[in-house]
């Protein structure tokens, strides 16, 4: 699944997409905004985190990033040169919320008016995620996610949120990757809020997808017509071998990061297995009555975002995560620390990630059968490569090559009754990779940190190509 074009062209395309697929981008508040102390925005749990010595590779944070927050009218009308039919960026909540609840910040609300204006008058869909992991300290000070009342103030947010910006943007999600923002956030801690502590993770897993459900429900409760959506983080899960440790390794990893929350959001309960796994951890004390029917209150979209596949051996040796952290944190899977991650043979992206676009059409197929009946979108592929500026130009023909070979998995999916309807590549512009900081590119276009210049990179004319002839070549 590579291809040689390096030019947009204009033929038919031999793939053809279903009219109507979204073709897009995406972004997330924290990573492209920069202007963390402007016009009244309040303090992340990223902005604290990044000042703590060794958290972030080389020190870097994000209080200018890509400087989206002053360029967004430039970004815009890049996004219509490239052709994307939507766009899927995150509000910054302390932007909005300086304190995360209470008093709202007009000034932030009005950034992502004006954003939202600036799209639709480029023809460009909105796509608004509530959540990307920006969490106002504040609430973190009060127990942060592992504390249930951090749900209900995420539900007050997402209402105030589509009281503002109800009438532009019809594409809600909630909480971007659930599993991230719990365990690498309280459980590794290679994330913010930077906390080691597994049986505090486990809590913060549910009452994310509380928050998931609280929120559906506020938005539904606005607008019967919003379509909402729910996000994911999936991998493809195998063993090394047949042998029945590396088959119950596989069991575990694929229990929780992926059944635990399809399972919850999809079929409102917890899969038994992940559950006897959590609670050799902790007390399953925290699921209320009622909670996993919040959870499930039926939304519109699953948004799911896809890099890779795990080959996971129950024996030691191998690594205790997919691919090492930049800050020597610990393991983020409570309950399973001693499985091993071990290489399984394919080529990797500068994350270390293995390419797999078989395990993507194996995912959307999974998906479509055991939880069938729920529209998909695909809101987060792509690839970091060490880009090289040659002659002002750069021609990354392995991101090119990922996303054609992932956009081909999209249509066999497509092809065989999968209910696809959109990709959204991660992401529009190099940014700040979390704790990786700036060290590992994933942009369709280039941005020189030293002059917030963009320029798109071989693999963004490629895509504008494919998006206008709706499908891909041969
Ligand atoms: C998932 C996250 O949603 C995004 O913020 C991140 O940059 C990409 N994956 C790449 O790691």
């Amino acid at each position: 699944m590579t291809t040689q074009e390096t030019q947009p062209g204009t033929e038919a395309p031999t793939l053809a997409f279903p009219p109507g697929f979204v073709w897009g981008a995406a972004t997330s508040a924290y990573q492209i905004e920069g202007a963390t102390t402007t016009d009244g925005r309040g303090t992340s749990i990223w902005d604290t985190f990044v000042r703590r010595p060794g958290r972030v590779l080389n020190g870097e944070n994000a209080d200018v990033a890509i400087d989206h927050y002053h360029r967004y009218r430039d970004d815009v009308a890049m996004m219509a040169e490239l052709g994307l039919t939507a766009y899927r960026f995150s509000v910054s909540w302390p932007r909005i919320m300086p304190d995360g609840a209470g008093e709202v910040n007009q000034a932030g609300l009005d950034f992502y008016r004006r954003l939202a204006d600036e799209l639709l008058a480029h023809g460009i869909d909105p796509y608004l995620t509530l959540y990307h992991w920006d969490l106002p300290q504040a609430l973190e000070d009060a127990g942060g996610w592992p504390a249930r009342d951090t749900a209900k103030r995420f539900a007050d947010f997402a209402a105030c949120v589509h009281q503002a910006l109800g009438d532009r943007v019809r594409n809600w999600s909630t909480v971007n990757e659930p599993w991230c923002a719990a365990f690498l956030g309280y459980a590794s801690g290679e994330h913010a809020p930077g906390r080691r502590d597994p049986a505090a993770s486990i809590r913060a897993a549910h009452h994310l997808n509380l928050a998931h459900g609280l929120a559906v429900q506020a938005l539904r409760a606005q607008d019967a017509g919003a379509r909402i959506g729910g996000s994911v983080n999936l991998y493809a899960v195998t063993p090394a071998t047949d042998d029945p440790a590396d088959v119950e390794a596989a069991r575990r990893i694929d229990g929780l990061q992926n059944r635990f929350f399809l399972d919850a959001l999809l079929k409102g309960s917890y899969p038994e297995d992940v559950l006897a796994d959590l609670s050799a951890v902790t007390e399953i004390d925290f699921i209320r009555d009622g909670d996993m029917e919040t959870i499930s209150t039926p939304f519109d979209t699953l948004m799911v975002n896809y890099y890779s596949r795990f080959t996971v051996s129950g024996a030691p040796g191998g690594s205790s995560s997919a691919a090492a952290a930049p800050t020597g944190a610990g393991s983020p899977w409570p309950g399973s620390e001693h499985v091993s991650f071990v290489n399984g043979g394919r080529p990797v992206t500068s994350m270390g990630w293995e390419i797999d676009d078989l395990g993507l059409y194996e995912v959307l197929q999974r998906v479509a059968t055991d939880y069938p009946g729920i529209p998909l979108i695909i809101s987060e592929n792509g690839a970091a490569f060490d880009d090289v500026v040659d002659g002002g130009e750069i021609d990354d023909q392995e991101r090119l090559a990922y996303i054609d070979a992932h956009l081909r998995a999209c249509h066999a999916a497509i092809e065989a009754g999968v209910p696809l309807r959109g990709y959204f590549a991660w992401s529009l512009m190099d940014n700040f990779e979390w704790a990786w900081g700036y060290g590992k590119r994933f942009g369709l276009v280039y941005v020189d940190y030293a002059t917030q210049r963009r320029t798109p990179k071989a693999s963004a004319h490629w895509y504008a190509g494919t998006i206008r002839r709706g499908g891909l070549r041969g």
